[in-house]
């Protein structure tokens, strides 16, 4: 069964101006999107900025006004829920934020950081309390010792840990990170994303990761959705989207991810130089008349593409 079902949802913002400030215009940050997420599946939501990623997984906590469609998890759906209700749900569902550095408070301990949301939520004694943070610091990769540090104490990986550490604490079902490792310099970004991997796995979580960045998604993510404009131009596999891109947005994703094998180079160089051809050639054939991305058609079982 699914975990996770978003159906046509979109998200507009209304832009106001003149005298009474008036709604004049509306932003469609996020314009018709669907998506269906299976219990222990890593979904990679990659775009260039502003596409409506952010957006999406913050409607998906509840920290967005839903302008139509629906959000169901685990059969229930959002909008139905009553307001005490929604304390539980929310409990399942945490996210994991860009910015370690400014996410954490800089005043607080370790332990009251990561012991904050186990606090709103269940009556522990004070020793159950320690007990458990030092359980989430060692899921994390974190020795016990540093239990009683300030957040500056800590390098960005490092940090980045805690925040997974501060989600995991509710023993959440679904995690959503956005953008959690572009904060970090390169050289931690793949012992950051691998350990997410790995408390994936081990938790068996679901998992929705949101990146602009293809490259990064890559050995993470069972299935990816290609966002653009609020919209969704591709979806599938991991393997259809990086071997197989059919929408010109996607083809010019994946010609943009740097090979760092020098072997392969001049064959990245030839395909970047093929796709700028192909869409200064055929960008109009994969948008309508007003601009607008067309809706998903199936081009295999797990492939997805907007095409007329
Ligand atoms: N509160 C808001 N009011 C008005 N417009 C907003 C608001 N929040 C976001 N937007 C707009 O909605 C669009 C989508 O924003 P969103 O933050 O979801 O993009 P994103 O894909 O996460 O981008 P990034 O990669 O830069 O984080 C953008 O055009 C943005 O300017
Ligand atoms: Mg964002």
């Amino acid at each position: 069964m699914s975990i996770l079902t978003i159906n046509n949802l979109k998200v507009h913002y209304p832009i106001r101006g003149g005298l009474f400030r008036r709604k004049i215009d509306v932003v469609r940050a996020v314009d018709g999107l669907s998506l269906e997420l299976q219990r222990g599946e890593t979904y990679g939501l990659v775009g260039e900025s502003g596409s409506g990623k952010s957006t999406t997984g913050r409607s998906i906590i509840g920290l967005e006004e839903i302008t139509e469609g629906e959000i169901t998890f685990e059969g229930q759906n959002l909008s139905e829920l009553r307001y005490r209700d929604r304390k539980e749900y929310y409990k399942d569902i945490q996210m994991v934020f860009q910015d370690p550095y400014s996410s954490l408070n800089p005043k607080k301990r370790v332990k009251d950081l990561i012991a904050e949301p186990i606090r709103n939520f269940e009556n522990r004694s004070k020793e159950e309390e320690l007990k458990r943070v030092q359980e989430l610091l060692e899921i994390v990769g974190l020795s016990p010792e540093v239990t009683y540090k300030y957040p500056h104490e800590f390098s960005g990986g490092q940090k980045q840990r805690l925040g997974v550490a501060r989600a995991l604490a509710l023993n959440p079902k679904l995690i959503i990170a956005d953008e959690p490792v572009s904060a970090l310099d390169v050289s931690v970004q793949a012992q950051v994303l691998n350990f997410m991997k790995k408390i994936q796995k081990d938790l068996n979580l679901t998992f929705i990761f949101i990146s602009h960045d293809l490259g990064v998604v890559r050995h993470m993510c069972d299935r990816i959705g290609i966002m653009y404009n609020g919209r969704f131009v591709e979806e599938g596999t991991a393997e259809d989207v990086y071997e197989n891109p059919q929408h010109i947005y996607t083809k010019r994703l994946v010609a943009a991810i740097p090979d760092i094998d020098p072997e392969n180079r001049k064959e990245q160089a030839a395909f970047r130089r093929q796709v700028k051809e192909e869409y200064k050639e055929t960008e109009h054939n994969y948008f309508d008349e007003n601009g607008s991305v067309f809706d998903l058609k199936p081009v295999t079982d797990t492939h997805y593409v907007a095409l007329p």
